[in-house]
């Protein structure tokens, strides 16, 4: 059974097909599933396909279908790693795209999880004025968060993801099947996103979350195939009112990230997973909620312990509070030199909170 999630931006907007057994299968028959997202980027003459080096054999699965329907596949094979997000690679593709004789008709595919999605989408973006573009994202962080949003781009070696452009996919085709591979703190680090969306809109999703867990840590299918098409649908609800990140709606996805950016820039890149780090920060920011009146402390302690039960830390104990409010100062999301949380005000529910003292973290943190 397979699920489709509109992302609606006027005429920008596109589908999400969420399905199983599309890249695992041996047939190279296309699934009814790939076909549809064919269909959206007919005529289709060129594919270039960049794809993550671990899921390489998900990319010529994927080339060997389109070949068989008459399509000129050139594929290209990426390291694995954020420091494939970088100016050396862009590069280095744009010149393979040359090489392959790309023109404005060919089509980009990206197989791989987020690292693959910012560096490929803004590989299309940028070439030749903009290629149109596919996602096939194979990690739950690239399923439920960074495949939606139309956010590409790449790093520099002082700042992450400075570089890069607003492109919207023509389609998104999800393979749940993917998920088997994935390596478990990765997979329970996506998790911590689809939480984050039942805490700033759905309490009805943190419910279903919660029956779901047991599940979840089976990487059930058609459980899989529910949390990913209702994440992308909050996603898309909130990208949707602020597709470039103008009217501040879009912040609210910020819930748990204050934090998690200042425990990842002091805790060392690469230490913790981004969505571990977001775990904590979620944690944290629901204390600060409770601390200062917002919220109850029930509502944190279930938000805690769905976390727990997805396997994902939530103690910030080890880190440094005075550290981390410096590393805070100079987050980028810091608009107009005011830092502002993102914080809880029931289940399903953030509001933007402003003047928050280091005092008000120390007192509701330790
Ligand atoms: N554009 C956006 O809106 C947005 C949103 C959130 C994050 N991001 C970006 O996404 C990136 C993080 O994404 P990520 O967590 O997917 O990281 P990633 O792309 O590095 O993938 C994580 C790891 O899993 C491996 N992997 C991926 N799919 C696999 C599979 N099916 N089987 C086995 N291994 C697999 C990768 O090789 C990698 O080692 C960051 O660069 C971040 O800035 C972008
Ligand atoms: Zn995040």
């Amino acid at each position: 059974m397979s699920e489709t999630v509109q992302v609606e931006l006027s005429e920008r907007s596109y589908p999400i097909v969420i399905d199983a057994g599309v890249f695992s299968g041996s047939s190279i028959a296309p699934s009814t599933s790939l076909r549809a997202v064919i269909q959206r980027v007919e005529p289709l003459k060129h594919a270039l396909v960049i794809s993550d080096h671990q899921v390489l054999s998900t990319a010529r699965t994927l080339a060997n279908a389109l070949e068989a329907n008459g399509i000129r596949v050139s594929l290209c094979d990426v390291p694995s790693g954020e420091r494939s997000k970088s100016i050396v690679e862009l590069d280095r593709l744009w010149n393979w795209m040359l090489d392959e004789k790309a023109d404005r008709k060919s089509v980009v595919f990206a197989v791989g999880g987020g690292v693959i999605g910012d560096l490929a989408g803004f590989v299309a973006a940028s070439f030749a004025r903009g290629l149109r573009f596919v996602q096939v994202p194979t990690s739950l962080l690239a399923m439920v968060d960074s495949s939606v949003g139309g956010k590409t781009g790449i790093n520099l070696e002082k700042a992450k993801n400075i570089i890069g452009a607003f492109w919207q996919p023509q389609a998104v085709i999800i393979d749940t099947d993917q998920l088997a591979t994935l390596p478990a703190r990765e997979y329970f680090s996506g998790l911590a996103e689809v939480v984050k969306y039942g805490m700033i809109m759905d309490a009805a999703f943190m419910n279903r979350l919660e029956v779901l867990a047991d599940k979840l840590l089976d990487r059930d299918a058609d459980a899989l195939r529910e949390i990913i098409a209702h994440s992308c649908r909050c996603k898309a609800a909130v990208v949707k009112d602020d597709e470039r990140e103008t009217t501040g709606l879009r912040a609210i996805l910020n819930y748990g990230h204050t934090f998690a950016h200042a425990i990842e820039a002091t805790a060392g890149y690469g230490k913790l997973l981004h969505g571990e780090a977001v775990s904590i920060g979620m944690a944290m920011a629901g204390q600060l909620a409770v601390s200062l009146g917002m919220i109850d402390q029930q509502s944190i302690t279930s938000q805690n312990n769905l976390l727990s039960e997805l396997q994902l830390p939530i103690d910030h104990s080890q880190f440094d509070l005075a550290e981390l409010w410096t590393a805070m100062q100079s987050d980028k999301k810091v608009e107009l030199g005011r830092l502002g949380f993102i914080l809880p005000t029931r289940i399903g529910e953030v509001k933007r909170v402003e003047g928050i003292s280091l005092n008000d973290l120390s007192t509701a943190l330790r």
